[in-house]
């Protein structure tokens, strides 16, 4: 069993590479820079966001956050996990240079590539800070918003990690962030690989758990905005598994979700919560249109 600490060593290191290597490399492995040949679990493209820069997209994502976000101009965005700037740089596209996008990292390299990025394009706004989001180095009652991108699942205390979200929001704030879920016990060699870890599988803790760390910290109105399966070819698998513990697993119907989770922090203007409640509603009634999709609808009982 490898410690928390490091296991955040192990993840440090490989997004450290990974910020160094070019996006073709990244494009051709696992979640970024691994041992997993062609695989890449973002089957969304950004490329059609506005904000959209090709040079902070490093392939690393696992949604569209952002998308999902309501994010207002003049918001003080920040953004969990944030790599080379990729969502920093799609939000600050929505909070205008009115607003404020603070991304927060804690691979050295990957706070320097995006920094670079965001000199380049000249945003004054956008700014990266380098710590660990378990305890972020922003002031609490900061955020209108918080997005993250793939993140969480590489993170040792999800719960440490909520209870910070709802320490940087402002009452009546929210948050969407794109993750990875089970549903189901992954087999033990995929949970215990380091390297599979900085993969995003490995990491990724129960749906329903991952829920309830959620409502611990507080927060109120919870939806799924989107859920989709991850499905990881027999290839990769094999690499960890043997063919009989992977007929195994297959039977087990054990699912990996990339999933896109919104709540909000109670408080605030009640105007403001009141505009918010509506619009949730009229997603709730979108996703309840799309439920045989995989959605989480109102009173489906999954969320
Ligand atoms: C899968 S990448 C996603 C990057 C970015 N969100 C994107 O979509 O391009 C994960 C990022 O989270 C960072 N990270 C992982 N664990 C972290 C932690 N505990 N605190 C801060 N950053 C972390 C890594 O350094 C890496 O840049």
């Amino acid at each position: 069993m490898i410690n928390e600490e490091a296991l955040k060593t192990v993840v440090r290191e490989k997004y450290a590479e990974i910020a160094l290597q070019d996006k073709t490399t990244n494009a051709s492995s696992c979640c970024g820079s691994g041992p997993c040949g062609t695989y890449t679990i973002m089957s969304d493209t950004y490329d059609h966001l506005n904000g959209y820069h090709a040079d902070a997209d490093l392939g690393l994502g696992c949604g569209l956050p952002t998308e999902f976000a309501h994010i207002q101009p003049g918001d003080t965005v920040v953004d969990l996990g944030s790599g080379a700037g990729n969502d920093c740089f799609v939000a600050r596209a929505e909070t205008g240079p009115g607003g404020k996008v603070i991304g927060v990292d804690f691979t050295p390299a990957m706070i320097n590539l995006a920094r670079k990025n965001a000199d380049r394009l000249g945003y004054n706004n956008v700014e990266f800070r380098e710590g660990d989001i378990e305890s972020m180095p922003v002031a609490d009652a900061t955020a209108d918003v918080v997005v993250s991108n793939c993140v969480l699942n590489l993170v040792p205390n999800k719960v440490n990690v909520f209870q910070d979200i709802f320490r940087v929001l402002r009452p009546g704030g929210h948050f969407s962030i794109s993750d990875v879920v089970l549903i189901g016990d992954l087999p033990e060699k995929l949970r215990d690989t380091a390297e599979m870890y900085a993969g995003c599988v490995s990491g990724a803790i129960q749906k329903y758990d991952y829920l309830d760390a959620i409502r611990k910290a507080g927060f109120e109105n919870l939806v799924v905005q989107k859920e989709k399966p991850i499905l990881i070819p027999d290839e990769i698998l094999l690499e960890y598994l043997s063919p009989e513990e992977l007929k195994a697993f297959v039977e087990s119907k054990t699912g990996i979700f990339s999933i896109t989770v919104y709540a909000e922090k109670p408080g605030g203007d009640p105007e403001v919560y009141k505009q918010k409640t509506e619009k949730r509603k009229l997603e709730l009634r979108n996703l309840a249109a799309e439920a045989g999709k995989g959605c989480c609808a109102p009173d489906s009982g999954c969320c």
